[in-house]
């Protein structure tokens, strides 16, 4: 399972990196707009400075909601750097774009994911990753897992090789519950994975352990 940070917070994202777990980055406007990064070079080149720190695929998503704007962004975005996989609204266009790319052997992220028939679409396109929002489905009362599930199904019953990239994560529990389901990839803030590490066993037994080394040094 490949764990993606979903953040455009420089230093964040040097922290998941420094622990040498992390497999990747998405980002989104919202994210960018969250850390004061706005207008196209600063944002252009705020893509850089995140894969100059990962080692991984760093999405980068287009504006344009139509074919010809995203495939001009989409390029443009993909010659910045090789992690680069341009990330693309599920529209219509989007869906032509996705197919553009692919066939251009130009890695692809198809965002906004809340039905298994648009999961359906976005892998006979070709995409790289398909993000389904597991968080936002949470929100309105739909279950954001039982959707992850359903594309696990489908893409197995026909060897999709399309990458179920779930996000919107919000919690610990969902990462573990997409580990369970067979998500491919998720992507989740730092407290997340951070959450992983907790145990009160652990801290206990670390605490009895040096205390008993001290009690013999
Ligand atoms: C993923 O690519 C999205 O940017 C992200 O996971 C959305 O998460 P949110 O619902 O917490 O905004």
């Amino acid at each position: 399972m490949k764990f993606f940070i979903d953040t455009a917070n420089l230093d964040q994202i040097r922290e998941a990196q420094t622990l040498g777990i992390l497999d990747g980055v998405t980002t989104n406007p919202s994210l960018m707009a969250k850390e004061g990064i706005t207008g196209e070079t600063n944002i252009l080149k705020h893509y850089v400075d995140i894969c100059n720190i990962v080692d991984g695929d760093v999405s980068a998503e287009v504006i344009a909601t139509d074919f010809e704007g995203m495939i001009r962004e989409g390029e443009a975005l993909a010659a910045l750097h090789p992690q680069i996989v341009v990330k693309i609204p599920m529209v219509k266009d989007g869906v032509k774009a996705c197919k553009y790319f692919s066939d251009k052997g130009i890695k692809t992220n198809v965002t906004l994911i809340f039905s298994a028939g648009q999961a359906l679409l976005a892998a006979k396109a070709g995409a790289t990753y398909m993000s389904p929002f597991i968080g936002r489905l949470d929100d309105i009362s739909t279950d954001g897992l039982g959707l992850i599930s359903e594309i696990r199904l489908i893409y197995d019953n026909y060897g999709f090789t399309t990458q179920i990239l779930a996000a919107s994560v919000r919690h610990t529990m969902h990462i573990m519950d997409c580990a369970k389901i067979g998500a491919d990839v998720m992507t989740g803030p730092l407290s997340a994975i951070e959450g992983l590490l907790k145990h009160p066993l652990t801290d206990i037994g670390l605490a009895q352990f040096l205390a008993d080394y001290k009690k013999g040094n």
